[in-house]
């Protein structure tokens, strides 16, 4: 399986914060926002990863993470040029997808709970085996700002809706999806909704109407956090800093996570000239292999 990140859009909501440089480079907390979909895609075990930006902030997004190599993973680049939606992400990316199923995460979506690592593999599983599409539900308090999912008891998704006035659930689909090798040719046959954007809940609905849409729902004991306004960003942020002080794990710290994945080894980490000891997150990432 492939994987996307997709980094776009012009975070207008956080001006003047990011007039000069991209949301999904903010810190939250003590990385940069994108470590935590780019963790997300790695416990997945998927290895080839494209991220998507948008043409002004490409650059940076090279220089944070180069071709992948230091956390074990090969990274792409390309660039949507105007936030045309979240479906346009498989059109940017079809010759990166080739002919494989794909996974996408949006660049400031954050999760985090525990054996989320079995609830990835399982997920990566069903779509290479059984094909269809692979959404991740969660409980949120605000449903008319999301794609809502109507679930019947036995886990079916019965619909799906973006930003519903009145929702038939609190069920919002988050930001990670994981599809067979149609979904390309879905999101070529979509036309832009009242928002003008190819709608990803355009493409779960006809995964959903062929009868080949599953959900995950994501307990009550998960995380699934929002970034997209000061306060939210802010509060994600303060989220990362109480478990991560709590446990002295780190979340999303991806050296260590191409660590324990397999992708690195303990010398590929001591090899590399991490910055000077003062410096927190490194020394974490050096005393984890030593
Ligand atoms: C997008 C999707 C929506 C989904 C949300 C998750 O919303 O359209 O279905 O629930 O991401 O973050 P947007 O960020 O475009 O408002």
């Amino acid at each position: 399986m492939k994987g996307i990140v997709l980094a776009g859009g012009n975070g207008t909501r956080l001006y003047p914060s990011t007039i000069v440089t991209s949301k999904q480079l903010l810190p939250v907390f003590d990385k940069p926002m994108i470590y935590y979909p780019l963790s997300v895609l790695m416990l997945a075990n998927i290895r080839d990863i494209l991220i998507i930006t948008t043409p002004d902030n490409a650059g940076n997004f090279k220089k944070l993470l180069g071709n992948g190599g230091r956390f074990g993973i090969n990274l792409s680049y390309a660039v949507q040029e105007k936030p045309n939606g979240l479906a346009e992400a498989f059109i940017v990316g079809e010759k990166f997808i080739k002919n494989e199923t794909v996974s996408l995460i949006l660049g400031d979506n954050i999760f985090f709970g525990s054996k989320f690592s079995n609830i990835l593999k399982n997920s990566v599983e069903y779509i290479e085996n059984k094909g269809g599409g692979y959404i991740f539900t969660h409980a949120v308090k605000e449903p008319q700002r999301f794609g809502i999912a109507e679930i019947d008891k036995n886990q079916n998704v019965i619909s799906i809706e973006e930003k519903p006035e009145k929702p038939k659930s609190n069920y919002a689909v988050t930001g990670l999806y994981m599809y067979d090798n149609n979904v390309v040719e879905y999101a070529k046959s979509l036309k832009p909704s009242s928002r003008n954007e190819l709608e990803i809940t355009d493409i779960n609905n006809i995964y959903l109407k062929k009868g080949n849409l599953k959900t995950e729902i994501l307990g009550r004991g998960f995380a699934w956090l929002d970034t997209g306004t000061h306060e939210s960003l802010f509060s994600a942020g303060q989220y990362v800093q109480t478990i991560e002080e709590n446990q002295g794990i780190k979340i999303a710290c991806l050296e260590e996570v191409g660590y324990r994945m397999g992708f690195l080894s303990r010398d590929d980490i001591l090899k590399q000239e991490l910055t000077s000891s003062d410096n927190e997150y490194y020394t974490y990432v050096k005393n984890l292999v030593r």
